[in-house]
């Protein structure tokens, strides 16, 4: 398959949208922007195109995917039953990078679904992506547009590594504002619960659901018997080919730990970087975490270009999107975390 590079620079902005809507109606794949990661979009409604979406990752078929909205009305062919609380959750934090798992209609492909009787449904906070969802006038189910288990895409040229030949289409839009998959929340359970962290916070949507939780499979690792609440938990994710392990300590003892190293890469805070000998990618300032979050997958998929035996990644803090960043590290270490 010859795969369609669309540009969305002022000139092509137009015929890059209707292209790719063109594409969706008809049944085809788009690679697509978010303002988390790109999403590997088709039509909701389309069982073959779905099937293309999972064909295209290499993903398990039980794993669904996120249906991607462009306006309420939407929302509301997509899911049912929708609770006050949702709906608040929606006014607030849509669009952005928030995904509700809520009661689903036969609206969707069952197949999006991977059978359950819920949908994930999200509003993206990117003008491209609105901008073709609303010109197919579809629901978009789009997971991250990476191989399955990889690290999730923040620039197109990350998808183009990992897609190119296997998707009718990619946008060529900037690198990605969070750098992080969304917050997903699901609603069809009392009370609500956190199934994977991402830019809103657990802070911002206690506003709204003070007894919110968060699923325990965030900072640990499933029982493999274990029925998870989200079934993309259960699998390897976001994994650099080099050896990895999360590595919890300040920075006197990180910095100490890996100088001692050999044949590895240390991945650091900028703070740190200057005391650290040792090959070493910074991934953000510590005291930033949306810095780190930016940047985290990128720096995942550089780590094997170093052709290291082993890499030390330094933990951040879980406050705020540090638990992002975090939960998505960990699982990238295969949960080896080493602390100091
Ligand atoms: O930011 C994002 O959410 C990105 C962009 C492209 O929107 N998408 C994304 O999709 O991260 P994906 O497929 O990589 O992750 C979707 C997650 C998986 O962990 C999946 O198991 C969970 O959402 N999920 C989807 N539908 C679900 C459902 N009905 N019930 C429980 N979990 C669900
Ligand atoms: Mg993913």
């Amino acid at each position: 398959m010859i795969t369609v590079k669309l540009k969305t620079d002022r000139e092509n902005y137009d015929n890059t949208v209707s292209s790719a809507a063109e594409i969706l109606k008809n049944g085809g794949t788009v690679a697509i922007p978010t303002e988390t990661v790109y999403g590997l979009a088709a039509s909701a409604c389309d069982k073959e195109a779905i099937k293309k979406v999972f064909d295209a990752k290499g993903r398990p078929q039980d794993n669904p995917l996120i249906v991607h909205i462009s306006n309420m009305e939407m929302l509301e062919r997509v899911a049912c039953d929708i609770p006050d609380a949702a709906i608040r959750c929606a006014e607030k934090f849509w669009p952005g990078p928030l995904t509700m798992i809520l009661k689903r209609t036969d609206y969707t492909d069952s197949s999006v679904s991977a059978g359950l009787d819920t949908v994930a449904v999200r509003m993206p906070d990117h003008k491209t992506a609105l901008d073709i969802i609303e010109k197919a006038n579809l629901p978009l189910a789009a997971p991250s547009a990476n191989t399955s288990g990889s690290p999730s895409p923040t620039t197109a040229f990350h998808v183009e590594a990992d897609l190119d030949g296997k998707t009718d289409a990619i946008v060529y839009d900037r690198e990605c504002a969070v750098g992080v998959e969304s917050t997903v929340i699901s609603f069809c359970c009392n009370p609500p619960r956190i199934l994977r962290p991402g830019a809103v916070t657990r802070g911002q949507l206690k506003e709204i659901i003070p007894d919110i939780t968060i699923d325990k499979s965030v900072l640990s690792k499933p029982d493999d018997n274990e029925k998870v609440a989200s079934p993309g938990i259960k699998y390897k994710h976001y994994a650099p080919k080099t050896e990895s392990y999360l590595v919890e300590g300040d920075s006197k003892a990180f910095t100490e730990f890996v100088n001692k190293q050999r044949n590895s890469i240390a991945v650091c805070f900028s703070e740190e970087s200057d005391s650290i000998s040792t090959h070493k990618l910074i991934y953000g300032r510590e005291s930033d975490e949306l810095t780190l979050a930016h940047e985290v997958f990128a720096v995942l998929r550089k780590v094997d270009e170093l052709g290291a035996d082993k890499v030390y990644i330094h933990a951040p803090s879980k406050k705020g999107v540090g638990l992002a960043v975090y939960n998505r590290l960990i699982r990238a270490a295969a949960f080896k975390v080493i602390k100091l």
